[in-house]
């Protein structure tokens, strides 16, 4: 996988009055506010986009930004517009930052030519554009050559959207001369610890719905890890697997055979698979409708009628001790609901065990990073904690990254 041997910042040279393209990852969750307006709900991915458009702007670049936010569908839709992330930049900045109300159009045209050195402007979400995420190489590509007429350079710094090969992250790379951001760099830097030579016990502990969503890395960690924990929703179909009913828990069926075959690996191999013994189930969906009432079941009988939404207190402690005994720690995925207090101690046990480890401990992206937040832990106990979902488990399947990959052309 490259890494070390993509160019940085300093080999684009003097950027002083340079416009410089950066793709950033600016996703981030927005809920409505009580003016009626979007309010953002974690902010840590624009928080990790700070140092390099900072960087850039003190080395005297005009820095136009490109990012995306949430998946809208080719064209404006006002639900996704990065103007309020645009703001939280600029609070972050400590300065303002233009707005451009398209992608490639008239405004961002004016955006960008009204900069002066050192200043920052954030184009609106390149997905409003088809060009963007579509599938045929030469639709991007033309997308990719108009926003390249915006810039003299482009830095890669979306490390959470480095997996897409869409335009403002892969096709441009082949317009302008590029260079890795500050943030992928830092990002791969740590995933090559894990996949090269971990320090053993290497212990992964993976939760959230979809053992679908996992398959990929789960096959590659067989050979790597030496513990692998299962939480959330898929571990249903763990259990299941195991020829235990599982109520009206999430359950994949079509998953079912694989996950029994990963069970019958993980003996071959001395991958120790470990599941959770205990459940915290309740009879329906938490929803704002009802209180919850959360009960503790074993993991071999959950009743008919309830479904497991966070593994047991024994689970809890016997994760946060295999944790605890780690000397390196992988996390994807939280435990349990942990949005619902009821259901959120699963999730609290192995967050507080991945802050006690004696080695590196990574939060990988996406919803587990969202509960270490949620959840009132200080980020800077953990050893690193991605801005990637998608982008930390693509890298941890061996899997080529191709916002990566076209860097080191
Ligand atoms: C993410 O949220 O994982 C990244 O921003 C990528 O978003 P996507 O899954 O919509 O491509």
């Amino acid at each position: 996988m490259a890494g070390h041997d993509v160019a940085d910042i300093d080999s684009l040279g003097d950027l002083r009055g340079k416009r410089v393209l950066v793709r950033s990852d600016l996703n981030v969750p927005l809920d409505t506010a009580p003016d009626g307006g979007a309010r953002i709900t974690d902010d840590g991915r624009v928080r990790a986009s700070v140092p390099t458009i900072r960087r850039l702007a003190e080395a005297g670049a005009r820095v136009v930004v490109m990012a995306h936010l949430g998946r809208p569908k080719g064209e404006p839709d006002p639900a996704y517009s990065l103007r309020p992330v645009a703001a939280r930049l600029g609070e972050l900045l400590g300065s303002d930052v233009a707005f451009a109300t398209d992608t490639v159009g008239e405004s961002a045209t004016e955006t960008v030519a009204g900069l002066d050195d050192g200043q920052v402007a954030v184009l609106e979400n390149v997905r409003f554009n088809p060009g963007e995420t579509s599938k045929e190489d030469e639709i991007r590509g033309a997308f990719a050559s108009e926003l390249a007429k915006l810039g003299d350079a482009f830095v890669s710094d979306g490390f959470g959207v480095v997996h897409r090969k869409q335009a403002s992250v892969y096709d441009i790379a082949l317009h302008l001369p590029s260079a890795m951001g500050g943030l992928v760099a830092a990002e791969v830097d740590v995933l090559r610890r894990l996949t090269h030579d971990p320090e053993r016990p290497y212990v992964v502990v993976l939760g959230g719905s979809k053992v679908s969503d996992k398959l990929g890395v789960i096959d590659n960690l067989m050979g790597q890890a030496d513990r692998l924990l299962i939480g959330g929703g898929m571990v249903f179909t763990f259990l299941k697997a195991q020829g235990h009913e599982v109520g009206s828990s999430l359950l994949e069926d079509d998953q079912v055979d694989t996950c029994r075959d990963y069970l019958a690996r993980a003996d071959e191999t001395g991958v120790e698979i470990v599941l959770p013994t205990d459940v915290v189930v309740d009879t329906a969906f938490p929803s704002g409708d009802r209180e919850p009432q959360p009960r503790v079941v074993a993991a071999d009988a959950i009743p008919a009628d309830s479904l497991g939404l966070d593994i047991g207190p024994e689970s809890g402690a016997a994760f946060a001790d295999a944790v605890r005994a780690a000397r390196t720690v992988f996390w994807n995925g939280p435990m349990g609901v942990f949005e619902t207090p009821a259901f959120a101690d699963g999730t609290r046990a192995v967050a507080q065990a991945l802050t006690e480890v004696d080695g590196l401990s990574v939060v990988g992206g996406g919803d587990s990073a969202a509960a270490v937040r949620t959840l009132g832990f200080d980020e800077a106990a953990f050893g690193h904690i991605s801005t990637g979902g998608g982008a930390s488990l693509e890298y941890l399947e061996g899997t080529e990254l191709p916002g990566i990959a076209v860097l080191s052309r």
